[in-house]
C-alpha cells in the first residue's frame, strides 16, 4: 500500500521549526504539517510503497483494521470518509456536513476543525497518530457535547490595530513608544498557504500549544483587555474563523465578560470560508468590527498570493472570499465596522489590478475603509522587495482614482490616509 512520508532535501538550513510543530517525532505519520511550514521548502511528503502492520481501531463502536503510522484523518479515509477543505468545496450549497464527511482546512493541527472524539477525548485527526485499540467517535452530536477546543496564543496590546481597526485610532507614525490601542489574540491553522505569511509562526505551529476552551480564550482576552486599558479585543490568525463552533462561542464568551463596558470585539479574517450566514451568526454573537482581505482580482494572482496550487480550490475560494466581503459591505456597514484590506507588493500584484479591486469595492461603497499593507519579505519569500514608503503612495493615489474615499495605506513609517 502507498504511504506519504516527509522527507528533508538539501534547502534545509537546520532551523529546527519542522521538529517543533512535528506531531509525532519517532515515525512520521505522513500528516505534512512540516511540509507547509518549512521556510525554505525543504520538507517534501514523498509516496511510499511498504508493507505496514495492520492494527484493529473502533470508530463510531465499529471494528476496522487500519494500517498503523497514519494520522487518525488518514485511517478515517481509508474506511471510507471523505475529507473536505471547506463546507461548499463540492460545489453544493452550504449545509450541514453528511456523517461520512470530515472538515479539516488547515491540517497543521491549529484549527480543531477536524477533531473527533479519541479515547474519550476530543483530538485534532489530522495530526493524531492511530493507534491501536484506538476508540474514535466521529459523531457530531456526541463532538458537539465536548468543550470546544482550538489553539490560540500570543494574547498582548496591540499599537496598530488591523485592517477592521477604524482609521481614526490607527497611530499616524510608529516607533514613538508603544501605546496599546487594542490587545490582539492569534488563531492557530489557516487554509492558506501564502509564502509571504507574516504570521507563519503562529498559523503553522500548534501541537506544543495547549488548545483553549472558547471560555478559557475569553477570560484570558478580557484579563488583558483590561490590563491594557483600551476597549478593543481582536482575534487574528492564522486563520479565525476556520472552526466556527469555537468562534461563534468565543465571541457570545467575550461580550457577557464585558458587556457594561461597550468593548469593541473585531475579527479579522482572509474571508475564504465566510458564507452569509456564518457572517449573519457573527454579528449577532457579538462581533463589532470586521476586517477582511481581497487576496487577488485575477485567480493567478490570488494563486501566487495565497500558496493554493490546486486551480479549482483556489477559484472557489476566491469567488467565496470576493461575495463574502461584498454581502459584509451591502449587508453590514451600518450595524459593524467593516475594513477591508488589500496587499501590495510589486512582486505580485500590479497596479492595474489593486486599481480593479477597487473599482469593485467602490462599485458598492465607496466610504467603505480600504487598508492597503505593504507586503514584506517574509517566510518563504525573503527575495521581494519591501514597498518604499513612494510605493505605497502611488497605490494610495490608484485607488483613489478607483472611486474609493477611505484609503489608508500601511507603511514602514506609519500610515497614510485620513
Ligand atoms: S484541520 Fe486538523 S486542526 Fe485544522
Amino acid at each position: 500500500m502507498k504511504f506519504k512520508v516527509a522527507r528533508k532535501t538539501d534547502r534545509c538550513k537546520g532551523c529546527g521549526f519542522c521538529t517543533l510543530i512535528c506531531p509525532s517525532r519517532d515515525n512520521c505519520i505522513g500528516c505534512g504539517a512540516c511540509v507547509d511550514a518549512c521556510p525554505y521548502e525543504a520538507r517534501v511528503l514523498e509516496e511510499i510503497w511498504e508493507r505496514r502492520k495492520e492494527i484493529e481501531i473502533k470508530v463510531n463502536r465499529e471494528r476496522y483494521t487500519v494500517p498503523e503510522g497514519v494520522t487518525v484523518l488518514r485511517a478515517l479515509e481509508l474506511i471510507g470518509f471523505s475529507i473536505l477543505p471547506f463546507k461548499d468545496s463540492k460545489g453544493r450549497e452550504v449545509g450541514e456536513l453528511s456523517e461520512t464527511e470530515i472538515l479539516a482546512p488547515c491540517r497543521t493541527g491549529g484549527c480543531w476543525s477536524c477533531a473527533v472524539i479519541v479515547n474519550g477525548d476530543l483530538k485534532p485527526s489530522c495530526v493524531t497518530p492511530v493507534e491501536v485499540g484506538m476508540e474514535i467517535i466521529t459523531c457530531r452530536e456526541e463532538i458537539e457535547q465536548k468543550e470546544q477546543k482550538r489553539v490560540i496564543s500570543g494574547f498582548q496590546g496591540h499599537a496598530v490595530g488591523g485592517v477592521g481597526t477604524p482609521y481614526w485610532i490607527k497611530p499616524r507614525t510608529l516607533g514613538l513608544g508603544f501605546r496599546p490601542i487594542e490587545v490582539a489574540c492569534f488563531s492557530h491553522g489557516c487554509i492558506l498557504r501564502c509564502p509571504t505569511c507574516q504570521n507563519w509562526e503562529i498559523t503553522y505551529s500548534a501541537v506544543e500549544e495547549e488548545p483553549l476552551s472558547p471560555v478559557e480564550a475569553a477570560r484570558i482576552m478580557s484579563y488583558e483587555r483590561r490590563r491594557f486599558g483600551v476597549d478593543r479585543m481582536a482575534i487574528s490568525g492564522g486563520e479565525s474563523t476556520l472552526n466556527r463552533r469555537w468562534l461563534l462561542e468565543y465571541l457570545k464568551e467575550l461580550k457577557r465578560l464585558n458587556r457594561d463596558e461597550k468593548a469593541r470585539l473585531h475579527v479579522d479574517t482572509n474571508a475564504v470560508v465566510l458564507t452569509g450566514d456564518y457572517i449573519d451568526a457573527l454579528y449577532l454573537a457579538g462581533a463589532t468590527d470586521i476586517g477582511a482581505d481581497v487576496k487577488g482580482f485575477e485567480p493567478d494572482t490570488f494563486i501566487e498570493i495565497t500558496g493554493i496550487k490546486d486551480r479549482e480550490l483556489a477559484k472557489k475560494l476566491m469567488d467565496n472570499e470576493w461575495n463574502a466581503i461584498k454581502y459584509i459591505v451591502e449587508n453590514y456597514s451600518d450595524k459593524m465596522f467593516v475594513g477591508i484590506g488589500i496587499p501590495y507588493n510589486e512582486a505580485f500584484i500590479s497596479l492595474d489590478e489593486i486599481y480593479k479591486i477597487g473599482e469593485r469595492i467602490a462599485g458598492w461603497s465607496p466610504d467603505v475603509q480600504v487598508c492597503a499593507l505593504d507586503y514584506r519579505p517574509a517566510f518563504r519569500r525573503m527575495d521581494i522587495r519591501k514597498p518604499s514608503y513612494e510605493d505605497m503612495q502611488k497605490v494610495k493615489e490608484v485607488l483613489e482614482d478607483s472611486g474609493l474615499r477611505c484609503v489608508i495605506c500601511q507603511t514602514e513609517f506609519g500610515r497614510l490616509g485620513p
